[in-house]
């Protein structure tokens, strides 16, 4: 049996459908579910329902032997595990962006308001800029609207959130999908499986 951390929320029903998809369906599963474990023993598979961000933390520590979730959470989370497939949804692009017209000044700190701190640090290390780390949690493109940051680091997939608060792209760097990744040793010593699911998500995407 393979033990699957699969994120709740718009990402976690895209990639239910495509293990439904596969040959890994679960009865139990449907989206008013407030059950946390759910399994198929015929189908060989268990589902842990876990927030997005955590989904590399139950793969790295191997409660689940393998996991999907963005490229963006998986870098930020910095956990070692084999990543084994690009599943080709979930695309969008890891950016600075800061309001219409903003000029730098590259003799002062940057003010950078994100929820990726260890990619935006990163990122801004490689250029030797240096930074103060603003994090917050969710609607960062508010920080510098009011003056908590002069940027933000965050992901944009229409752009409507930042068109709507009059920010603009200064610099889009990482590409973002969704990624299949296993657990170190669970992929040494439950090979076969974790392969047979990899080939079926990969007939199942190409369908
Ligand atoms: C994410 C991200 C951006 C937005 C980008 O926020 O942080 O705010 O989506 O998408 P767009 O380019 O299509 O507008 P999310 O919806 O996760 O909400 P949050 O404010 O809680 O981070």
């Amino acid at each position: 049996m393979l033990t699957v951390a699969l994120p709740k929320g718009r990402l976690g029903s895209k990639v239910y459908k495509l293990l439904e998809k596969s040959g890994y369906a679960c009865p139990e599963m449907d989206d008013d579910t407030r059950k946390l474990v759910l399994e198929n023993k015929d189908a060989g598979v268990r589902y842990l329902l876990v927030k997005p961000t955590d989904v590399p933390v139950y793969v790295e520590r191997g409660v689940a032997d393998v996991g999907i979730a963005g490229k963006d959470i998986l870098e930020e989370s910095e956990a070692q595990v084999y990543e084994l497939m690009d599943l080709g949804f979930g695309k969008c692009r890891m950016a600075v962006a800061a309001p219409q017209g903003y000029v730098e000044n590259p003799d002062r700190t940057l003010r950078v308001a994100t929820k990726f701190v260890k990619i935006a640090s990163t990122h801004f290390a490689k250029k030797g800029r240096n930074i103060d780390i603003i994090n917050l949690h969710g609607s960062i493109e508010l920080a510098p609207i009011v003056g908590l940051s002069d940027v933000i680091v965050d992901i944009v997939e229409s752009g409507s959130t930042l068109r709507e608060n009059n920010l603009v792209v200064i610099e889009e760097f990482m590409p973002i999908s969704a990624r299949f990744f296993a657990n170190v040793s669970s992929y040494k010593f439950n090979e076969t499986e974790i392969n047979k699911m990899l080939q079926c998500l990969k007939e199942a995407i190409d369908d």
